[in-house]
């Protein structure tokens, strides 16, 4: 017999939860040392426990065992309509002693989320196989993939056949046709993303605006003197969609890349997302991230041959069905 309770989560919950995402964090971090130290440190991980706590909207649960908290649920919604009648539960969001608890807080925690009306339910969950799971036997599937890879230590061979090169405002045409190419194919199935198609006018406005932005680097690749593909490198702190415990320190991000539909398959991808990974190493950056739908076949593919590997798993379920 269960001698567990589990209640609403209470302000005077964080400290306890603190201490189990710190210990989450430290398991974690022995699988990818390049997801920042701070964390492991309980007053760091109380910062964002705190944070998710503070969140307009949020809400969880706490088990208790023998008066000690040994798991935690929190989720609060994201205002964009991108993601539906959505709760979000970020990756400061939970933390379990034991992996199979997580279905027992989220039984309590998901009725109120659903009688308000919060059907989109997401999870960011560290890359353990029981947690992914756990969290699998609630009917969650993958959605999207959260990467890291240390920056190459010796400088990459050249693509054959394919002359990379850093982007000049001559390319503004073909940057803003390649530009449309990602969510036109993430439009398709399987990955049936609802984010919006911009149009080549306000792909090519939005290029004459930001081309001289010098926070960021966009490649071009080309292949018999044309432009097939292009890749767009910053720093990690550009992207709100990496944030806390996800977040590697000094990092460089692999923020876009597309290849023309007949171009792919012969390696440009690869030599952009390399011209990258060497512009982060020569930037001073110790690991570059990216992220990927696990849907998209290409990107999926693409970026773990390159090295990139997962760190978390942004699950997804839809209620009502
Ligand atoms: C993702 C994308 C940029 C890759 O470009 P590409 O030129 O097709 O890729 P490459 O030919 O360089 O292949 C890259 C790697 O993926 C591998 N790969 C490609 N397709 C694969 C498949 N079906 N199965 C297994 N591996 C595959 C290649 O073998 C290569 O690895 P290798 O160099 O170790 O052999 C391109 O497919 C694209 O524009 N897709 C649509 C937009 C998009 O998804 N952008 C990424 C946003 S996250």
């Amino acid at each position: 017999m269960s001698r567990h309770v589990i209640r609403p989560f209470e302000e005077a919950d964080l400290a306890a939860a603190a201490s189990l995402l710190a210990q989450r964090h430290r398991v974690h971090r022995k699988r990818h040392p390049l997801l920042p130290a701070d964390y492991e440190d309980e007053r760091l991980a109380l910062v964002e426990v705190t944070g998710a706590w503070e969140t307009e909207g949020a809400s969880g649960a706490v088990m208790v065992e023998g008066g000690e908290v040994t798991g935690y649920l929190l989720a609060a919604p994201k205002p964009s309509a991108v993601w539906g009648p959505n709760i979000w539960v970020e990756a400061a969001g939970h933390a379990v002693r034991e992996p199979e608890h997580i279905r027992d807080l989220y039984g309590a925690a998901a009725a109120q989320w659903v009688e308000d009306g919060r059907i989109a339910h997401y999870v960011l969950v560290p890359d353990d196989a029981e947690l992914i799971d756990a969290w699998f036997r609630l009917a969650f599937g993958s959605q999207h993939a959260h990467a890291v890879r240390p920056v190459p230590d010796t400088p990459l061979p050249p693509a054959r056949d394919l002359v990379v090169r850093r982007a000049a405002r001559a390319d503004i045409p073909v940057l803003a046709e390649l530009d449309l190419v990602l969510p036109q194919h993430q439009a398709l199935s399987p990955v049936f993303s609802s984010g919006g198609i911009p149009t080549l006018e306000e792909a090519v406005a939005d290029w004459e605006e930001s081309i001289d932005d010098q926070d960021y680097v966009t490649f071009v690749a080309e292949y018999s003197g044309q432009a097939i593909g292009s890749a767009i490198g910053c720093s990690l702190d550009k992207s709100s969609a990496h944030n806390g415990l996800a977040k590697p320190d000094n990092a460089g991000f692999l923020g876009f890349a597309a290849v023309l539909p007949s171009a792919r398959g012969r390696g440009a991808g690869r030599a952009l997302g390399e011209a990258v990974l060497q512009w982060s190493a020569d930037t001073g950056y110790t690991s570059v991230v990216t992220d990927w739908r696990v849907t998209n076949l290409l990107s999926s593919r693409a970026w773990p041959r390159l090295g990139f590997r997962q760190t978390f798993h942004r699950l997804h379920r839809l209620i009502g069905h």
